[in-house]
């Protein structure tokens, strides 16, 4: 059964599911002949690019693959390392590449904060390896319209819109996991808030506690009910949100933000202690600068993105794909001897000084 999950507008370049007998694989086909009926595209038209820009914009995009090979084209890409036609489905399908997307098959993934940036991504990226995705965060429409994303690359997803704050709605997530999909596995708390920023002496009280409520108070219910579940499963994976903000690097300005993420630190910690006997792993991933619509508020000028994108070795700030791609890990068995930590994904923003 082929299910298209992606396809460039002008190329037709496609990435598909395939199950076979051999079980669930995702591959990458292109030619002008390689029309199956679908949706979904690529950002450009590729049309007039090489094959090596092409083949670049596809890496990143379906990051994992292991092999690749082509049916009659070689390309000068060397991430395009494999060269084997003995995968060629069909006279219309030049297939070429072939990926082990099946790291979360069979599991069941809760993601909040997942109407936009780091969450999104997230969301999406479980989906693409297999996993059955709970979606949650206020914005009901945008939430609908990852689903149906989701859904059109072939994947499964649920969204319950509501607030991390009530612990009815942590509650309800859960338990719409394990009505819609029979149980819990990954559970990724990713909402989150700036909250009321500005010099530590001015910060309101109610601004103080709307963030911690959110960052910490919101995580740690979602966590509660979370891991209830997970232990009637006989483990999973719990993975917070935190920052390098007040953990590896201070600003002035946000100290709600550092203490409700620090808290994080403490929380997982705790957790991961109190129930990794009966198999719950619990860890924090700490960005460093994501290009999300909270950086983008915080840093709304050209001045404020080039500093913070200074204090990154890197000399840039990350994609919400990649700070995905970490999650990725810790949500799935590849980290099955990792719980406790405090993962920086910061870009080296914490051993800069220049
Ligand atoms: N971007 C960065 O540079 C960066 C760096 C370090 C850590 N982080 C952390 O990464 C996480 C994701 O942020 P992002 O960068 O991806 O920004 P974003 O695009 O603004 O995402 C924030 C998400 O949190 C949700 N949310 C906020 N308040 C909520 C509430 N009370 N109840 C339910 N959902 C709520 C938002 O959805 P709704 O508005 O639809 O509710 C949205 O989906 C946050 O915890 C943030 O602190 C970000």
């Amino acid at each position: 059964m082929w299910q298209q999950i992606h396809r460039t507008a002008r190329r037709r370049t496609e990435a598909v599911r395939i199950r076979s007998k051999a079980g669930t694989f995702h591959a990458l086909a292109f030619g002008r002949n390689s029309g199956k009926a679908g949706s979904g595209s690529l950002p450009t038209d590729s049309r007039s690019e090489p094959d090596s820009v092409l083949c670049a914009q596809l890496c990143n995009t379906f990051d994992g693959f292991e092999r690749f090979f082509f049916g009659s084209r070689t390309s000068s890409c060397p991430r395009w390392f494999k060269v084997s036609p003995r995968h060629a489905i069909g006279a219309s399908h030049q297939l070429i590449g072939e990926t082990n997307m099946s790291r979360l098959i069979n599991k069941v993934a809760l993601v909040t904060g997942a109407s936009s940036g780091i969450g999104r991504a997230t969301a999406k990226l479980f989906a693409a390896e297999g996993a059955n995705v709970v979606i949650g965060a206020r914005r009901q429409s945008e939430l609908d319209s990852l689903v149906k994303e989701i859904e059109q690359a072939g994947g499964q997803a649920v969204a319950l819109a509501g607030d991390v704050r009530s612990e009815a709605y942590a509650k309800a997530l859960v338990d719409l996991a394990v009505t819609r999909f029979g149980q819990l596995d990954v559970a990724f708390n990713n909402a989150g808030t700036l909250g009321e920023a500005g010099a530590s002496t001015e910060v309101s009280e109610a601004g103080w506690n709307e963030t911690l409520a959110i960052n910490l108070t919101g995580s740690f219910l979602g966590a509660k009910h979370q891991v209830a579940q997970m232990l009637k499963n006989g483990g999973g994976s719990v993975i917070f949100t935190s920052t390098f903000v007040g953990h590896s690097f201070a600003f002035p300005g946000v100290a709600a933000y550092a203490a409700s993420k620090s808290g994080l630190i403490g929380l997982t910690q705790a957790l991961a202690a109190e129930f990794g006997p009966q198999g719950v792993r619990v860890n924090a991933v700490l960005p460093g600068a994501v290009d999300t619509d909270m950086y983008r508020d915080m840093n709304n000028t050209a001045e404020s993105q080039a500093f913070v994108t200074n204090l990154h070795a890197l000399k840039r700030v990350a994609t919400p794909e990649e700070l995905a791609r970490s999650v990725l890990y810790f949500a799935s068995d590849d980290s099955a001897f990792v719980t406790g930590t405090a993962s920086l994904v910061d870009g080296g923003a914490s051993i800069t000084r220049t």
